[in-house]
């Protein structure tokens, strides 16, 4: 690892507690070794980086930059080891998104979202009285999609160098001869241990009957064999034979619905990406299903004629104006916003610059907005999921966000397969009116049909500036991934920030209902006060986000930075 220009690094020393013989490798390439790895949070490349939640996935990604991969070969083995090496939100049961730019210009949005089986309906969470039973929703068998991942992984091959045998050889090679776990996901994995037992048919590898300790080695056998499959059979490894056959034996016995056709039949799909200015820098984000790419611009744009840069940072006045950006965005997300296969989302007009100067028509500065008086706009869409940021020596651009929805998805991992199923049915509307997880509510936009992607918040995006490539950037967070985004933009447009400083300062969020604003422990106090005064309602929340990011600097180096608030650790060469 080649780490030059070190502004900050934090390389912590995590494991080696294990008696472990050191294979010192994952896969042929002698760069990864599973048992003694360090969190690096910010370094700057010659050639090529990545940035995601977890070291070794990071170091595998570099690795395959390094053997002669491009940003996409760095993505799909990236993915396939966080699948192993961060079960909580890493995934081959989930879905995701990919954003990418290309050196010749060509943009690229991959959309391998999850989607509802086909014997899904609309009121399939509500009792006989009408009530929702989001436990349904949000745990077990009956709360996951159709898994989209693999279907994307092989999407995106196409525009990748190397053969996925050899991209997938490092996760095989991490759960097959395991890897030792940091505390962070000890502790996660403590914390679910009720929830594995209760929501399991067969007994998982997640469960042991001692707590998990930092320095444990988790080994993954099953998984190595559903891998291999995929590495074998390719997509069909997954989507059909003995894979799909676990998948659906396991829904059989759990009163879940996914059937073999269901699996056989999903496919990813292109999306056009969906392109805005902010401040003379071109931003490119994510169109429906996710409603990340209109929100951030929404927002971004809505705050555009404002000086946010003289108001100051985190100033009441900059929050404030801030807040009531982001409380319409959602307010509108409620509304229009759902799977566009199946639902006319007005994506022109809610990123249109008149519609969004009359949506801040009513704005009242250093006067508290309030939900119940702003409607969505008339126009005739845990927080386990995870980025990864990639740029290559040629300059492709990658920005993947993918999931599970809440930590380690609906908890049930498919029996003799190894891998945890999404609970991503609850992104949908289960009934108008009724928060999912992150309680955000939706209508019939958003409404559950079959076949139909559940509305996302994920949103991957870049940003070019004075018409080049420039950064990669995005987040897990739930609903709160948008307004991360957002304030890491701001952060570096107006406030002219480190990228580290851009993505770790205290962060804040409001989404239109609950008429809230969570804000970080570190958020300023000072600010907080003026705030409540203006009439908000603040409310302390754990941390927001864990933002991934690589930037080109002047004379072509790349800075990656990983969000202090997790595992997360950056790699490169
Ligand atoms: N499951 C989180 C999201 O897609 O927004």
């Amino acid at each position: 690892m080649k780490k030059t220009n070190l502004t900050f690094i934090a390389a912590i020393l995590l494991c080696g507690l294990s008696a472990q013989p050191v294979p010192s490798i994952v896969g042929p390439y002698k760069a990864v070794n599973p048992y003694k790895y360090s969190i690096v949070k910010n370094a700057v490349y010659s050639h090529g980086a990545v940035s995601s939640a977890h070291p070794l996935a990071s170091q595998v990604g570099a690795a395959m930059l390094k053997r002669g991969g491009n940003a996409f070969d760095a993505a799909i083995a990236t993915q396939l080891a966080l699948a192993v090496v961060y079960p909580g939100a890493g995934n081959i049961g989930g879905g995701g998104f990919l954003l990418a730019r290309r050196t010749n210009g060509e943009l690229i949005g991959l959309d391998y979202r999850e989607a509802a089986p086909s014997k899904a309906s609309r009121d399939m969470y509500l009792d006989k009285n009408g009530n929702a039973q989001v436990s349904l929703s949000q745990n077990g068998h009956l709360a996951s999609g159709i898994p989209g991942t693999i279907a994307g992984l092989f999407a995106s091959l196409t525009y990748a160098r190397l053969p996925f045998r050899q991209l997938i050889q490092p996760a095989i090679d991490l759960a097959e001869k395991g890897f030792v776990i940091t505390e962070r996901e000890a502790n996660n994995l403590n914390n679910s241990r009720e929830s594995f037992i209760k929501y399991n048919t067969k007994p998982t590898i997640f469960v042991k009957p001692v707590k998990w300790k930092a320095g444990d080695t988790l080994v993954q056998k099953e998984l190595a064999a559903t891998l291999r499959r995929i590495q074998k059979n390719g997509a069909k490894g997954f989507y059909e034979g003995e894979t799909a056959q676990l998948i659906v034996e396991e829904m059989q016995r759990g009163n879940g619905i996914i059937q073999l056709e269901d699996l056989k039949n999903y496919t990813a799909k292109l999306r056009e990406p969906l392109k805005f200015e902010y401040r003379g820098h071109h931003i490119i984000s994510f169109a429906p299903p996710s409603s990340g790419g209109i929100l951030l611009a929404q927002m971004l744009k809505m705050i555009e004629k404002y000086s946010v840069k003289n108001m100051g940072f985190q100033s009441a006045k900059s929050v404030q104006l801030m807040i009531e950006a982001e409380r319409r965005a959602y307010a509108d997300r409620a509304e229009h916003m759902g799977d566009p296969d199946f639902w006319k989302v007005p994506v022109s007009a809610l990123t249109s610059d008149a519609y969004l100067t009359q949506r801040m028509a009513d704005y009242q500065p250093e006067k508290a907005g309030q939900s119940v008086h702003v409607k969505p706009g008339i126009i005739k869409e845990s927080e386990e999921t995870t980025h990864l940021s990639v740029i290559d020596a040629d300059g492709n651009l990658v920005s993947v966000t993918t999931t599970l929805n809440g930590g380690y998805g609906c908890k049930t991992v498919v029996g003799g397969a190894g891998f945890l199923l999404n609970n991503e049915m609850d992104d949908f509307s289960v009934k108008p009116g009724v928060p999912n997880m992150y309680g955000a509510v939706g209508g019939e936009a958003n409404a559950i049909a079959p076949g139909k992607r559940m509305l996302s918040s994920m949103t991957p995006t870049l940003m070019m500036k004075d018409n080049k490539p420039y950064l990669t950037i995005g987040t897990p967070g739930g609903t709160t991934i948008p307004t991360s985004v957002y304030q890491a933009l701001v952060n570096l447009v107006d406030f002219n920030m480190t990228l580290s400083d851009a993505i770790n300062k205290p962060k804040f969020h409001h989404q239109w209902l609950p008429d809230e604003v969570y804000v970080e422990k570190e958020f300023i106090a000072a600010t907080k006060q003026e705030l409540e005064a203006m009439g908000y309602h603040i409310q302390e929340r754990p941390s927001i986000g864990r933002t991934e990011a690589i930037r080109i600097m002047n004379g072509g180096k790349r800075e990656a930075v990983a969000d202090v608030r997790g595992d997360d650790s950056v790699a490169g060469y």
